[in-house]
């Protein structure tokens, strides 16, 4: 059986990277596989926050779910908090991973920056709970944006560290799913660098929760060149700022970076503009609107959270006995 597992944190507000990396082709799948979503709060304390608003961005991160076109009937959508075998798990994992192995993730460079010894360890151990959340429900596939390719290979890693420690052919190595043509969308103010929640700018991202005007100012603000669009992807692809745009609208509508330029190589990013204000309004509008109309029944979310953690639960303590029982944790 092939089964998905993916996950968001709910710090701050999801972005256009994260639907167009993550969320749109979440929706995708859910005809084809039997999907959990999770909204990974305890990822989230991993970097400082304030409990009511991360409490406030559990939902708001659920509500996104939904708005985008997951059906919380047919699949699992839960926060990881509400399902003890994701902690329980990553302690498991934790003795089973070399330090050699944290050391290379790049993730944990980049968020530790120069404080090193400040940086808390669950931050560095951040990687073995999401190992712990994949392998936990067995997951077959994990659809990410490119970002998290890493995390998923060390997450093969500690399955095969853990299958050949015990002998035995018990988790499933998970293969990473990265599609479409928006897998690293950048920044609007510098098409080097991620589009990212944690910008101090605002104006390097579109947040799903944008109104039209707020959509409108950011993509006529975005950073550009003053050379017209070219022919082709390979001129396309020397222009970082231009291929984002190009590559947003791509996605947006579903076509490839090639057919966005056959209908708009050698236009000047004034006209180009105008069309990607107008795509993107009309599809993240809906998104928005539905958004809020979900956050004003918060009970409702909650309920579907519940019912989704009670779904989630009855995976996990079967996999947590087995692991209990393979590793030689007394269960009486
Ligand atoms: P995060 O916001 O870090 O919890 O990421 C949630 C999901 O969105 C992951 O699958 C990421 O790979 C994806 N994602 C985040 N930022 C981007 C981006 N700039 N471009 C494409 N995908 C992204
Ligand atoms: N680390 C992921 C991110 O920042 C979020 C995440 C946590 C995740 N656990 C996961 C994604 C399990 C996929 C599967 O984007």
């Amino acid at each position: 059986m092939n089964r998905i597992f993916s996950g968001m944190q709910p710090t701050r507000q999801l972005h256009l990277g994260n639907y167009l990396g993550a969320a749109k082709n979440w929706v995708a799948l859910q005809n084809d596989y039997e999907c959990i979503f999770c909204v990974v709060d305890l990822h989230a304390l991993t970097i400082d926050h304030d409990p009511e608003t991360l409490r406030n961005n559990t939902r708001e991160v659920a509500a996104a779910y939904i708005a985008c076109g997951i059906d919380p009937a047919r699949n699992v959508l839960f926060n990881q908090s509400a399902v003890a075998g994701h902690a329980e798990l990553n302690w498991i994992f934790a003795c089973h991973t070399p330090l050699g192995w944290l050391n290379r993730m790049t993730q944990f460079k980049e968020k530790a920056g120069k404080q090193r010894d400040n940086a808390v360890l669950g931050l560095y151990s951040y990687p073995t709970l999401m190992a712990a959340d994949i392998l936990l429900y067995h997951a077959t596939h994990v659809p990410v944006g490119e970002d998290q390719k890493q995390h998923i290979e060390l997450a093969r890693d500690i399955a095969g560290a853990f299958n050949r420690y015990y002998g035995k052919d018990y988790f499933t190595l998970p293969d990473p799913v990265i599609q479409g043509e928006a897998t690293r969308i950048m920044s609007l103010r510098d098409g080097t660098k991620k589009m990212s929640k944690s910008d101090e700018s605002d104006y390097s991202r579109i947040n799903l929760a944008d109104d039209a005007d707020t959509i409108a100012l950011k993509v006529r603000k975005a950073k550009t060149d003053p050379e017209p669009l070219p022919e082709t992807v390979e001129d396309l692809e020397k222009r970082p700022e231009a291929d984002n745009l190009v590559t947003i609208l791509a996605a947006l509508t579903d076509r490839t970076r090639a057919d966005v330029l056959r209908d708009h190589a050698g236009s000047q990013f004034s006209a180009f503009k105008a069309v990607l204000v107008d795509v993107a309004v009309a599809k993240l509008s809906p998104i928005s609107a539905e958004m809020n109309r979900l956050m004003a029944d918060k009970g409702e979310i909650d309920r579907i959270l519940k019912h989704g953690a009670e779904r989630a639960t009855a995976i996990a303590e079967k996999t947590i006995s087995q692991v209990k029982d393979i590793v030689g944790l007394l269960r009486v």
